[in-house]
This record gives C-alpha cells, structure tokens and sequence, in this order.
C-alpha cells in the first residue's frame, strides 16, 4: 500500500477523502476522534507544501445528522466552501496556494457520490488535481465515488488514520480472537458469528436472550421501537449462537437509581440501561483467557448516569488482558474518554464501526482494494 511516504506532494494539488463524520448533538457537531485525528494528516501534507482540498460526508441523506460540513472546518481550523463541485469550489481550487487547506462541503449532497463511475464528481477533479489520498478507513466498506472511483483517475496513497487503522488490523490474530459484541446497531454482528466465541452485550445480547426465548416483558415494546428493522435480526440468531455467552442479569433504572436483576427476575415492566455485575464477573474470566480481544461498542447505555459500569469494566478487565486488544466504534471512544483508562493501555483503538467489522470478518473493502489495483 503506497503512503503519504510514496510521493513528493510540494505544489501539488490533493485530493484528500476524509472521514468527519460524527455525533450531532442539538444541531451541534461534537468534536470527534476522528477530527482529531485527520487534522494530522492535514498538517503532515501541509508541512509537505501540498495544496489541499479535504472532501467527507457528514450523515446520510434524510437523516437529523444530515448537515454541512461548516463546524467541522472550523473545528480543523480551515477554510470552508459551501460548494462541492459548483462555481465557488472551482475558484477556491484555484486560488490555491502551497500550504492552503480547504474543506469543500457534505459529498453526499451530491447524487453522483451514490453512482460510482467517470460521473460528474470524478470529472470535475480531472484536470486539477495530482493525487488522491484516501484517509477514511471508517468508510472503506462504501462503494461510494469519492471511495472507489478517485483511485482510478489519480495516483492515489494512503493517508496516515488508514495507515495505522491497516497496520494495527494486521497484528490481531484472528482465528484466536474474542468478540465482545455490543453497541446499538446489533444487524452488522451477525457477520461474526461462526467460529470464535462472542460475548453479546448492548441491544446485541437482549435480542440474542430473546431470541432463545427469554421474555423482558414491557421492555421489548421500547427496544421494537428503539431498533425498529434491526429488531427482526432476531430470526436470524436462531442456530447461530453456539458460542455466543449471554448475559445473567442486568440493570434497570428505578427511581432513578440502578437496580439488579438476574434474567430469571424477568419478565419486568423496568428498562433495562446495562449489564449486571453478576455478568460483569463472568465476562471478565473470558477476557482474562483470550489471546486477541475486539470490543465492538458499549455494553449499556453511557449516557444515562450510573451505567456506563459495565462498559468500562469490560474496558478494565480488556486493558489488563495479556492478548493484542482492539477497541471500535464512536461510541466506545466515548466510553473510554469517561472512563480515563489511558489509550496506551489498548492494542489499537479504531475509528470504525461497520468497515472494521467487515474487515474481521473477512470481506474484501471496495475502498482498500481500489487503491491496490
Ligand atoms: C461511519 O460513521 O461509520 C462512517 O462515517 C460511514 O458512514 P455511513 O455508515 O453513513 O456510510
Ligand atoms: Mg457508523
């Protein structure tokens, strides 16, 4: 894989795809790892004199988190321009200087980014631009144009968040690794049930005890509701969770406190916000014996006051653990900044959800394999 090592970028135009996306909060963009992360990439190349035209997504057209890229410049400190392939980004191109920095706005309002090919959005970089840096790991999963289609018009290398996302994924021994599977988008786990042993917490873990016949009572009401499609997972778990272990009991919010409940206290009318200790306990034994461990998203709800417990001690028990450890997902980030377990003490934590997930579980990234050809 070629890197921002392979090319002399001094007066020369980069096209870099970026991944920004991140929580939108009451409209309000929260300044994310990956953010942060980025801005390395962009002030390596601007240290290198390249000219550099930043082009990401922020959500997903129709949904709330929809929205311009304006916060996300001036959290990165650069020049924003309301125009993705229009008139104002064709003059900002070229006004360019050496160390200039400009982030073009939300690639996804254009219709083309969904079309992959010679389409518009290709067309208008022709001409203008020298190389293309793929630095969104995150969205490499994605047959999207500024994804798959860059690479075969321009000379294209990795950026510096993908270099290290590709190295660290190379260290993790898969065959012996323990999946930690929680978060709240539970469809995209079912692609790693098969060999390895998984432990389910999050949405994961309720609908895994529900699909084996375990009633929560009024609380599968709010989950329907909560997961909507991805709730009908659950028919696909049937015969498949042959080394998953469940959790034994869980925490529910009463007056607003935490309260325990082993499984056979269900059916109950409370909502369940975490894992219990009694799970808690058990869970830890298994990260104790693993020799590779990923952690897909939270085990419970981190927002909610009180039950962020059993993430972090997952995370605790994951820190100390001999085996190489990869942490995943924005949310678990987060987790990890309340629980102040210091980053060093894990293998490599990753700024990927659904692509790192594809990656572990063996499938080919559209995104990785356009820039090999
Ligand atoms: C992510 O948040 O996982 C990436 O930015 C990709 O976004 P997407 O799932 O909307 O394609
Ligand atoms: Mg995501």
């Amino acid at each position: 894989m070629k890197t921002i090592d392979s090319f002399n970028f001094k007066n020369k135009v980069v096209l870099l795809r970026a991944d920004l996306n991140s929580d939108v909060c009451r409209g309000k963009v929260v300044l994310s790892e990956r953010i942060k992360e980025s801005s390395e990439t962009i002030s390596e190349l601007k240290r290198k004199g390249a000219k550099i035209i930043i082009l990401a997504h922020q959500g997903r057209p129709g949904g709330k988190d929809f929205i311009s890229l304006k916060q996300h410049a001036k959290q990165l400190k650069v020049k924003f321009v309301e125009d993705v392939i229009g008139k104002k980004a064709e003059d900002a191109i070229a006004n360019l200087k050496k160390g200039d920095v400009i982030l073009l706005d939300n690639v996804r309002r254009l219709k083309e980014e969904f079309k992959p090919g010679k389409n518009a959005l290709v067309k208008f970089f022709i001409g203008k631009v020298d190389f293309y840096v793929n630095d969104a790991f995150s969205v490499c999963h994605r047959k999207q144009t500024s994804i798959v289609s860059f690479p075969k018009y321009f000379k294209s290398c990795a950026g510096r968040v993908l270099e290290k996302e590709v190295k660290a994924l190379k260290k993790i021994n898969l065959k012996k690794c323990l999946y930690i599977l929680g978060g709240a988008k539970p469809a995209d786990n079912i692609k790693l049930l098969g060999k390895n042993k998984v432990l389910a917490t999050g949405f994961f873990g309720q609908l895994c005890l529900i699909s084996q016949g375990i009633k929560f009572g009024g609380y599968e009401k709010f989950l329907k509701k909560r997961l909507g499609k991805e709730f009908g997972i659950m028919k696909k778990l049937r015969g498949k969770l042959g080394n998953v272990l469940t959790p034994i009991d869980y925490a529910v919010k009463i007056n607003g406190k935490r309260k325990e409940f082993s499984l056979g206290e269900f059916p109950s009318k409370y909502v369940i916000y975490d894992i219990g200790e009694k799970t808690m306990s058990l869970f830890e034994e298994e990260i104790k014996k693993a020799k590779a461990i990923y952690v897909k998203g939270p085990s419970g709800d981190c927002t909610e006051k009180g039950f962020c417990k059993g993430t972090i001690e997952i995370l605790r028990a994951v820190s100390k653990a001999k085996g190489f450890s990869l942490i995943g997902g924005g949310h678990l980030n987060d987790a990890l900044n309340i629980s102040k377990i210091p980053r060093e003490k894990f293998g490599h934590i990753s700024l990927s959800g659904g692509a790192l997930l594809r990656y572990l579980a063996g499938e080919k990234l559209p995104g990785l394999e356009a820039m090999s050809k």
